[in-house]
């Protein structure tokens, strides 16, 4: 053990002042075997906030993981006690996992604030239990690390690799056009699950996870290794052992997750054609440790930057082949040998961003790319505003050439195309009308989703990559322009205009919109328009009706009255008056 600090765990066990109380934290401590010298001794003592379990089967690898953990933690002189985090499994949360992003983050503040822990391992994977682990850690500013459990193996399909999510779209596709049975279809969404692990495409959990490593909060390498390989485990016992020793140093999120950081996160994203839910994250973790992060920021560091991973759903391969290459510190080092990072941030190991990665040079060219010869460039989100909403992204690295030769070829106005929008109030009045021939949807039209936002479907639902009618599909066009106040999926090749902000349940622009109207998308200049004068807009807006909202949970109607817009993070507005609780409030 290396120098000495009073930690913080001793006001619990060892107390001189109050020798009743100290009993009474220690009493029911020892009645599972720990022992009094153990716990008066100044170990430190290592929450596992553990994120893993039957109704998160993304992340329940974890629950075995956590024993490797705990190994590190001891050997290093620490003392490991593992606690259940909030569940938090995107796809069978209803309405939303992004719902309970807050929730779970509420719920890790205040067992990092009100027990006597020195420091944490964050266990995540699944999409949102990434985000709301390091925004509690943010706020708390304990000394933290985060253990990724990786991603499940490949996934193949006759043959074929079947990327999570990406397979969904596809056999989806399939079924409409009538070439696959009810079986086959089951059988091929299958196939993308093969392991223990999180989606192995690079959707929103494996995005999160690479950004995570980026921002500097996991150990180098540690985001992509998949959940079952030996490497994993080792990983584990790597992060249970560095957590003791950054409890000695007293190194926190703050001193590691600062605006170079971040700025670091936002090029890794383009390099590696991350989720369109990263903004959203990330901006959130950024306000809770203190950091003015915006959409701007995006665009700003992030729209010219290449992309050179090639992972589904903006490439072909899967999260195990881009760990083969490399992961993420191969990534990074071609962005430090372009001086795309800030090559002097901290990280969790002690050293910076550019030791950690400076000998990591990617071992599959197929995969990860050389910064010179990239996928494609410019590959970061634009982020949009018009008269619609003030703040919205679209996933550049996904623009197909079908789509672009469709909508992006006009020789005078190579970035300009306008569609006849058509209005859809939810994913409910969609699934219901979509195939309405009375609509006349066609290849001129863009479909619009509102009400999808964090107030109008609370969280936020992923539904803006709408599918066209199952006629166009089987006429051969699979995909037409959307734009909507939700989300959508991490793993889908959509270039859907999404998270547009404000939404339209609290009165944004997208409540104004009738079906028919005309809508202007300038790539180029970044703006959204309807063709509409500003006279009409008013008229609309003076008869505007918002739309009564039912709450079916206590928890939906508070997440309702304190959640902010997309654009800054979706965040419980209240809690960011919160922050640096360790260093400021003191000890509860
Ligand atoms: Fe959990 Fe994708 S659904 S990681
Ligand atoms: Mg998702």
């Amino acid at each position: 053990m290396n120098q000495r600090r009073t930690l913080r765990s001793q006001a619990w066990w060892d107390d001189a002042g109050n020798p009743e109380m100290t009993a009474l934290y220690l009493e029911r401590f020892l009645n599972f075997g720990l022992t009094r010298g153990e716990l008066q001794r100044g170990r430190p003592i290592i929450g596992i906030a553990q994120t893993g379990s039957d109704l998160v089967p993304c992340n329940r690898h974890h629950l075995s993981l956590a024993d490797r953990v705990k190994d590190g933690v001891r050997d290093a002189g620490g003392i490991p006690l593992e606690f259940p985090a909030h569940p938090l499994q995107e796809t069978g949360k209803r309405p939303t996992a992004a719902l309970d992003r807050n929730l779970a983050y509420l719920g890790l503040v205040e067992v990092l604030f009100g027990y006597p822990l020195d420091g944490v391992v964050l266990t995540t994977g699944c999409d949102k239990t990434t985000p709301s682990c390091l925004m509690a850690a943010a706020t708390v500013d304990l000394p933290a690390i985060v253990l990724s459990g990786g991603p499940m193996l490949n996934g193949y399909y006759q043959g074929r690799l079947a990327g999570s999510g990406l397979v969904v779209w596809e056999a989806r596709r399939l079924l409409a056009a009538g070439k696959v049975s009810y079986a086959e279809f089951m059988d091929m969404v299958a196939a993308a699950a093969p392991s223990a692990g999180h989606c192995n495409s690079m959707g929103t959990a494996l995005s999160m996870n690479v950004l995570a490593e980026a921002v500097g909060m996991t150990l180098p390498g540690c985001a992509a290794i998949p959940a079952p390989y030996r490497e994993r485990a080792q990983m584990a016992y790597a992060t249970g052992r560095r957590i003791v020793e950054m409890v000695h140093e007293d190194l926190t999120p703050s001193a590691i997750m600062t605006k170079a950081a971040f700025e670091n996160a936002i090029a890794v994203a383009s390099a590696i054609g991350a989720s369109t839910n990263c903004p959203i994250h990330m901006n959130a973790i950024a306000r809770h440790v203190g950091v003015d992060l915006t959409d701007d920021d995006w665009q700003r560091v992030g729209q010219d930057v290449p992309l050179l991973v090639d992972c589904q759903p903006a490439g072909r391969f899967l999260g195990e082949d881009f760990h083969r290459a490399g992961g993420a510190p191969a990534v990074m080092n071609e962005l430090l040998r372009a001086g795309r990072l800030h090559a002097d941030a901290l990280t969790v190991s002690g050293r910076t961003v550019g030791d950690n990665v400076a000998s990591a040079v990617a071992t599959d060219r197929d995969v990860i790319r050389p910064y010179e010869a990239p996928l494609r460039s410019a590959a970061g989100v634009l982020v949009m505003s018009g008269n619609l909403f003030d703040s919205a992204v679209m996933k550049t690295s996904v623009i197909c050439d079908a789509f672009r030769d469709r909508y992006l070829s006009d020789p005078e106005h190579p970035d300009v195309f306008v569609a006849r929008a058509v209005v859809f109030e939810g994913p409910e009045d969609y699934h219901a009308r979509i195939n309405d021939p009375s609509l006349g949807i066609d290849e001129s039209c863009i479909l619009v989703m509102r009400n999808t936002g964090p107030v109008g479907y609370p969280g936020s639902a992923e539904v803006v990559n709408m599918q066209p009618p199952d006629a166009l599909i089987r006429r051969g066009l699979t995909s037409l322009p959307t734009l909507g106040d939700g989300r959508q999926s991490g793993t889908s090749d959509s270039p859907s205009i999404l998270n547009a902000s404000p939404e339209s349940a609290v009165g944004g622009g997208l409540a104004l919109l009738r079906t028919g109207d005309r809508i202007q998308i300038d790539l180029r200049r970044r703006r959204v328009d309807v063709l509409l004068s500003d006279a009409e807009l008013d008229q609309r807006r003076k008869s505007l009706k918002l739309p009564q909202l039912e709450s079916q949970t206590p928890w939906q109607e508070i997440y309702r009255s304190t959640v902010g817009p997309l654009s800054s993070g979706a965040c419980l507005e209240p809690a960011l008056r919160y922050q640096h609780l360790v260093q400021l409030r003191g000890l509860p």
